[in-house]
């Protein structure tokens, strides 16, 4: 929720609902107030649930990035995802069918490299890529805020083409532990301010 605005702040109201990614080289967003960039945010529909909202950004900005701008994927092409069970593979995976791409679900992202045909690209988000396509491009990337793209993946959580993976939900109190929870758990953890 918008509480003030900075000066010169435009498309944002206050008191609006809003989701988006906070600021990577900024400690503290993990508050009740935080000051956020406006152009890294988006308003949430009044239909779609705090929790929903939180779960999206990351994952979905980042499945968006490296499919379409990264991955440039054209309709018809085939998308190699790893990690398709994880938060951000099971939005490739949604995203990639929805724009007509034929997804395979793998393993090993050194084998990849071999596997990318003459122009295709491979697009990696855990690091630079352990090795290199003979014939195409690699692309590593961190994700960024993007408004029109937020607005994408909500409309589309919205309209139930894309569903996003909710894991525990826990409260500021319980956050620390739930963040570094040791057993493995699937789904986003969203920290609520308010119970
Ligand atoms: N560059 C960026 O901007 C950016 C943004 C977001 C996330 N990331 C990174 O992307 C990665 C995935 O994030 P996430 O939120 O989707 O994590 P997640 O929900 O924990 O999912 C991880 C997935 O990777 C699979 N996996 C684990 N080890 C693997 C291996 N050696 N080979 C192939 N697959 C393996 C897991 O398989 P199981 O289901 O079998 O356990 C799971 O499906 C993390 O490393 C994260 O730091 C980067």
């Amino acid at each position: 929720m918008v509480t003030a605005l900075g000066y010169g702040t435009t498309g944002l109201s206050v008191g609006q609902r809003v989701f988006g990614l906070a600021d990577w080289y900024r400690d503290g967003t993990l508050a009740q107030y935080v000051a956020i960039e406006a152009r890294n945010l988006a308003p949430l529909p009044g239909d779609v649930d705090l929790t929903v909202g939180a779960s999206l950004p990351i994952s979905g900005l980042t499945a968006w990035q490296g499919l379409f701008q990264h991955g440039r994927l054209q309709s018809g092409q085939s998308v190699l995802a790893h990690g398709a069970a994880g938060a951000v593979g099971t939005m490739v995976t949604q995203l990639a069918r929805e724009f007509g791409a034929y997804v395979i679900g793998g393993d090993i992202q050194k084998r990849s490299a071999g596997l990318i045909r003459a122009g295709g690209t491979l697009v990696t988000v855990v690091g630079p890529p352990e090795a290199r396509p003979a014939d195409g491009r690699a692309v590593d990337f961190v994700v960024e805020s993007d408004r029109g793209q937020l607005g994408g993946i909500v409309q589309r959580a919205r309209d139930g083409r894309l569903r996003t993976n909710i894991g525990r939900v826990a409260t500021l109190d319980d956050a620390v532990a739930a963040l570094n929870a040791t057993e493995r758990r699937k789904g986003k953890t969203v920290i609520r301010m308010r119970p």
